[in-house]
Order: structure tokens, then C-alpha cells, then sequence
């Protein structure tokens, strides 16, 4: 499925539609080359789920937490990883315990397409704007965003 996210207004749009339909044990796996939209689209779900205030970008933390808003969720970013063992090195196993996990660069913690609770989402730049490939994991089916 693609979706067309022409302006930041429609990535908030599409954040609060993605945040609405979230249940525990889920990763919404965010693709796409440098400065497509993965942290803006991360910013929007995280808002859209009650945090107010700041979403720091977790290139240097690789994993930022938020335990206030309706459930745990884990936000990520595995660029730096040199190898995707480090990502269980880190604990991101215990980190993803009964909580929600939006995955920046993916690819680089192995990958989270075979689980059937995984949203798959690739940004591309279309002119100033952006497109989304979105490809939903088995569980993910009946509640599309
Ligand atoms: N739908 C959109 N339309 C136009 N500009 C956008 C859109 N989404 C995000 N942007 C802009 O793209 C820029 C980069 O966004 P962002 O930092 O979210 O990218 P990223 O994919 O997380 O990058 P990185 O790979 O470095 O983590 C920001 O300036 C943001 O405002
Ligand atoms: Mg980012």
C-alpha cells in the first residue's frame, strides 16, 4: 500500500491515525534513506499518544522510553549499530516487554518484518513531500492504518 504525506501536517495526519490503531507487543518499523521522515513520523505517534514536550531523536541514545502514555513504548534507532547482535546486547529484548517499539533503521537490528505483529513502513522523497510503502504484518491486517 502507498500513501502520499505531500507536508508535515499529513505525517501527523497519518502518526495519530498509525498511534489510534497501537496494541502492546507491536513494532512499527521505520525505513527509508537519511532525512526521509522516520523520527517526524516516530514525533507524531509518540504526540498523537499523549506525551507533550520534547522527542529527542534517538541517533545517540539509540533507545528513548516513554512510560506515560497509554502503554510503554520504546523508540529506536539502530543506525549506529555495527551488528545487529548488539541490538539484544543492549537489552532491546527487555526493553520490548509488554510494550510498543518504533524501530528507526530496522535493517541494522535484523529486521522485524517476519513478526506478525510488525508495521513496516518505507519513506521516500517525492519532490518536497513524501510517499510511504506501507506492508503490514499478519496481525496488522484487519486494522490498517
Ligand atoms: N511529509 C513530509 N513532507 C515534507 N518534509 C518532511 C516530511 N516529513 C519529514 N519532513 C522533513 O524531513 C526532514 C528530515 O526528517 P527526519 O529527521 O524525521 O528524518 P529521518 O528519516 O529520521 O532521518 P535520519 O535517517 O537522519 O534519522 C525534516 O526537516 C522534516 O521536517
Ligand atoms: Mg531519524
Amino acid at each position: 500500500m502507498k500513501l502520499s504525506l505531500p507536508d508535515l501536517a499529513s505525517m501527523e495526519e497519518f502518526g495519530a491515525r498509525l498511534a489510534s490503531r497501537l496494541k502492546i507487543g507491536d513494532v512499527v518499523a521505520l525505513s527509508g534513506n537519511l532525512g526521509t521522515g522516520k523520527t517526524t513520523l516516530a514525533r507524531a505517534i509518540i504526540s498523537a499518544l499523549g506525551h507533550s514536550g520534547e522527542v529527542p531523536s534517538p541517533t545517540y541514545t539509540i533507545v528513548e522510553t516513554y512510560d506515560e502514555l497509554p502503554f510503554p513504548l520504546v523508540h529506536a534507532d539502530f543506525y549506529r549499530l555495527e551488528n545487529p547482535a548488539e541490538a539484544e546486547e543492549i537489552g532491546l529484548a527487555d526493553y520490548r516487554e509488554g510494550a510498543v517499539l518504533i524501530a528507526e533503521w530496522p535493517d541494522h537490528a535484523g529486521g522485524f518484518g517476519h513478526e506478525p505483529s510488525c508495521l513496516s513502513i518505507t519513506l521516500e522523497k517525492v519532490g518536497y513531500g513524501r510517499e510511504a510503502i506501507v506492508e503490514p504484518g499478519e496481525d496488522w491486517q484487519s486494522r490498517l492504518p
